[in-house]
């Protein structure tokens, strides 16, 4: 399994059986070097929430590449109205698809998706358990720190993406606190940088995770495999 960073807090999943892409805000996002066209073979595309800087592409992706979407009910209906096919799921739910298993997790924050019409309700925020080939990969979306992740001990993660940019999220000594709850083997920064009010060293990150958990960061563009 590998994860590629394409900055913000979106990522490209390659498995044996699926390409996958996770909150593909591509168009906007400064810190993006990928663009949409370059996923017209995604077979699935995972949401969080429903913001822009998460919605991203997905929409546009999702009609080139024929992928189908996996995200909240809410966002589900929302985006089925432009003919894209969408999976709806939600949060504490689990289903297994043909790449693996996908469970749709809690998070803390805001998920309204903004329109040319006004705000549309989209649900609750959620992060994302993947086992996928024997490994287990979370992606935490957005989120404060929360009770919750504590639960995710018990998932036994490979690789925890979490966010670490604060004022919208967790910042370092959250999310530092959120690694000692979860104990990934893994722990890799996103969600920093890319705007003025979300700046955060990874390194500091890093340097701050307890010895057994391996700390990466991934400039855009780079691949982590295990
Ligand atoms: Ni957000
Ligand atoms: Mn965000």
């Amino acid at each position: 399994m590998k994860a590629q960073f394409l900055g913000h807090s979106a990522f490209y999943i390659e498995t044996e059986s699926a390409k996958i892409l996770i909150d593909p805000f591509l168009t906007g996002n400064p810190m993006a070097k990928h663009k949409p066209e370059d996923f017209d073979n995604v077979d699935y595309i995972l949401i969080t929430h429903g913001h822009g800087d998460h919605i991203g592409d997905a929409l546009e992706i999702a009609k080139r590449s024929a992928a189908t979407v996996i995200t909240n009910f809410e966002i589900a209906n929302h985006l089925s109205r432009s003919g894209i096919h969408c999976h709806p799921m939600h949060i504490g739910g689990r289903y297994k698809f043909e790449f693996g298993t996908v469970k749709m997790t809690p998070a803390l924050h805001g998920s309204a998706i903004e329109t040319e019409s006004g705000s549309v309700n989209g649900g609750n925020p959620a992060g994302f358990v993947l086992n996928i080939d024997g490994k287990k990969m979370y992606h935490a979306g957005d989120t404060g720190l929360s009770m919750d992740m504590k639960l995710l001990e018990i998932e036994d993660i490979d690789v925890a993406l979490l966010p670490i940019g604060g004022n919208f999220t967790m910042d370092i000594t959250d999310a530092l606190l959120a690694v000692s709850f979860i104990k990934p083997k893994v722990a890799i920064p996103m969600h920093y940088n890319t705007f003025d009010v979300i700046q955060a060293d990874p390194d500091e990150f890093v340097e701050g995770l307890a010895d057994d958990v391996k700390g990466v960061v991934l400039k855009v563009g780079e691949t982590y495999s295990w």
